[in-house]
């Protein structure tokens, strides 16, 4: 014990020597490098010098001296205004026969999978296009053209499905439809679908793809119609319903197999649950309609009347909750999800 004391004490003061240091050394190192930052802050030859391990000090001493809330919490966006300011109204459209997918996508890069939000601010609605489609590449390639900017514009948080009929039995709109419905609320709880046409470019961006409390009716007038309506009553070519109007219907019918009919059935449908169609103004609800030929596999269903007839009696067990189908591929393209389906083919 004797013999170990005065070592002890030797090692106690031993202790504050190095404690001492080691206090000085932080000092020095803590004076030195302000020095520094605040050279290469004033300094502009400094600043241009590629530092990134001075910038990431830099950041550091910024995080330290920031109040905690700004830690980490990415300040909250706000709600997108009522009315987008991004609009331009009627805008010319163009329908170039050398336009490329690649061009399309380069132009929107923003969109991922067919989906897009605004960056700066919360979209309103969060909105599904449908696109039924087969064999029509090059409508779908001007529609997405266009149709990307004018969601876009609209500041949405949407993103656009095609419903490729696979096989080439009879083409059935409103089934593909009621598919893209439901494959579409397996990604997400879309508050808003618009079931689309693939040969209507939307005109005007006032025209806006949101929903309503009631089921609205985008078509007012086409350039090959004189852009008039095309007859009291009529509910295609592009519609919006919300998630709920769409459900409470039951969806389209499966029945409608060729061209027409199945958005005189949906119209009924809707209006048999008391709910009143609505449209935008006719200057504003304009679309150009690409040309084409008939396509083989949709000709005119001539079955279409008697369907009509017998809706009111059958559209609760003929709808989505019927709606049987295989889904054999589902292809996250970067401009759109590519669902395709075997539907099956019309019952003789
Ligand atoms: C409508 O406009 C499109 C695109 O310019 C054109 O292909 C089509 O022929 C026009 N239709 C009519 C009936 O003018
Ligand atoms: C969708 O995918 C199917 C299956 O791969 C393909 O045959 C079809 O061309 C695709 N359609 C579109 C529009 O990308």
């Amino acid at each position: 014990m004797g013999f170990c004391s005065p070592v002890y004490k030797i090692l106690r003061r031993g202790k504050y020597f190095v404690l001492l240091f080691v206090s000085l050394s932080v000092l020095a190192w803590i004076a030195n490098f302000t020095g520094e930052t605040l050279k290469s802050v004033h300094d502009p030859s400094a600043t241009k010098q590629p530092s990134v391990q001075g910038d990431s000090l830099r950041d550091k001493l910024n995080s330290l001296t920031a109040t905690p809330q700004n830690l980490n919490t990415p300040t909250p966006k706000v709600k997108c205004p009522e009315e987008s300011s991004l609009l331009q109204g009627a805008v010319k459209l163009s329908f170039e026969s050398s336009l490329k997918l690649t061009d399309v996508e380069g132009e929107n890069k923003r969109v991922t999978e067919g989906e897009y939000e605004p960056a700066d601010c919360t979209a309103r609605q969060s909105v599904a296009i449908l696109i039924p489609h087969r064999s029509r590449e090059k409508h779908l390639l001007y529609l997405l053209h266009h149709l990307h900017p004018f969601l876009q514009r609209q500041q949405l948080h949407y993103a656009i499905y095609v419903i490729q009929q696979a096989g080439d039995a009879t083409f059935n709109r409103a089934k593909l439809l009621n598919v893209g419905y439901l494959e579409a609320l397996k990604d997400y709880s879309w508050e808003c679908f618009i079931f689309h046409d693939v040969d209507l470019v939307p005109e005007n961006d006032h025209n806006l793809y949101v929903c309503d409390k009631q089921p609205k009716h985008l078509v007012v007038g086409r350039n090959a119609t004189g852009y008039k309506l095309r007859y009291k009553g009529y509910f295609g070519g592009v519609t919006a319903m919300t998630k709920d109007q769409f459900l409470q219907v039951n969806g389209f019918s499966n029945a409608y197999w060729g061209w027409g009919g199945e958005d005189d059935d949906l119209r009924i449908r809707v209006e048999l649950q008391k709910m009143k169609i609505i449209r935008p103004p006719a200057d504003v609800a304009r679309y150009t309609m690409v040309f084409h030929k008939r396509d083989s596999g949709n000709q005119i269903n001539k079955d279409r009347m008697r369907l009509l007839g017998r809706t009111p009696q059958v559209w609760r067990k003929d709808g989505l909750n019927s709606c049987s189908y295989e889904t054999l591929s589902v292809e996250r393209l970067p401009l759109y999800v590519n669902v395709t389906v075997d539907i099956g083919k019309p019952q003789s």
